[in-house]
């Protein structure tokens, strides 16, 4: 697919392959509702925009005269920063809002705000926010597209996306693979992506931690849980190491972190027990010598830099989806 000169090729060009597909979802609120097809449907999209990224002029036209506003009412280094460059590289002009410095912090209520900005004539709306169900909230009351950042412990679609993307493209495919997810489930956004995300996929997931860091309806998910990292770690293709979120920990979970690196950690000793080729993921921002050490963290297995310049392409086919979905109603 040559997106290089807008949408219109991309569309012409997949109309000439045969591809009957034709992405329908203005927003993207999370990764449950999405079926194999269309997951599949972004990944191929993604890869056509990292060839955008590697070019020395990172540049392509398919957002040219859109507004892309990121609306962040968490704090982000990684997911904000990739969302603007990805809408940048796509040629829309990028408003980034700063929640304490807005009106948010004199009590302008969500919907107030969005609409406000609505009224300037924006696009896209990227939407970090601590309440889950928040991106949705938006989406049903304002006509720009709405594209979920993480959503309090509910959702995180891109970080799901670059993750299994970055799996796809070292792996080949996510049928039969086993993928661990490990550390602390309960205040995870990103486990929950990838959990929907992964499975719809063929692949097969196993939480572990805690049972403190469990979700409270665990059994409803399509997981094996295991509260023993050492019994699973050598048959897993796939380790995805979570952060701690102390930020939403109320009261201590675990006994000490001496003791949580000691039973969850992936160390350099845990390391020698995992497959040779096992893909060492992290979401970032990793607490080094807790959940990862940092010999692992940086070793020939880790894919979490890998993983970032992905998400990038990741987010570029995002938002060039859910504005070609808004073109078409
Ligand atoms: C994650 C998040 O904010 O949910 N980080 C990210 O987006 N890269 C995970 C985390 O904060 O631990």
């Amino acid at each position: 697919m040559d997106v290089s000169v807008g949408s219109s090729t991309a569309d012409n060009t997949a109309a000439a392959e045969g591809q009957a597909f034709v992405w329908q979802r203005k927003h993207l609120l999370g990764l449950r509702e999405l079926s194999a097809e269309e997951l599949n449907h972004i990944f191929d999209t993604a890869e056509s925009f990292k060839e955008v990224s590697q070019r020395s002029v990172k540049k392509a036209p398919p957002l040219r005269g859109k507004v892309v506003v990121n609306l962040f009412f968490e704090d982000s280094t990684r997911t904000r920063s990739s969302f603007s460059l990805a809408a940048s590289r796509l040629s829309a002009d990028v408003l980034d809002f700063t929640v304490k410095a807005s009106s948010v912090s004199k009590g302008e209520t969500l919907l107030d705000t969005a609409r406000n900005l609505e009224a300037m004539g924006i696009d896209i709306i990227v939407i970090r926010h601590s309440a889950g169900g928040a991106p949705y909230m938006l989406s049903q009351s304002i006509d720009a597209c709405v594209v979920n950042a993480g959503d309090g412990y509910h959702e995180h679609p891109t970080q799901g996306l670059l993750d299994i993307f970055t799996i796809r493209e070292l792996r080949g495919s996510l049928k039969g693979l086993k993928v661990a997810i490990v550390g602390d489930i309960a205040h995870s956004r990103v486990a929950r992506s990838n959990i929907w995300g992964l499975t719809t996929l063929g692949a097969e997931v196993f939480l572990v931690g805690p049972p403190t860091l469990m979700p409270s309806a665990v059994n409803q998910l399509p997981v094996t849980v295991c509260h023993n990292f050492d019994e699973i770690v050598g048959e897993m293709d796939v380790l995805n190491m979570l952060r701690v979120q102390f930020e939403r920990i109320g009261s201590p979970m675990f006994p000490s972190v001496r003791e949580y690196s000691r039973l969850f950690g992936l160390t350099e000793e845990r390391m020698t027990r995992a497959k040779k080729d096992v893909l060492v993921m992290h979401p970032g921002p990793i607490n080094r010598g807790l959940e990862i050490e940092s010999e692992v963290a940086d070793g020939p297995n880790s894919t979490i830099l890998r993983q970032v310049t992905n998400g990038l392409a990741v987010r570029m086919a995002v938002l060039f989806l859910v504005n070609q979905a808004a073109a078409m109603e």
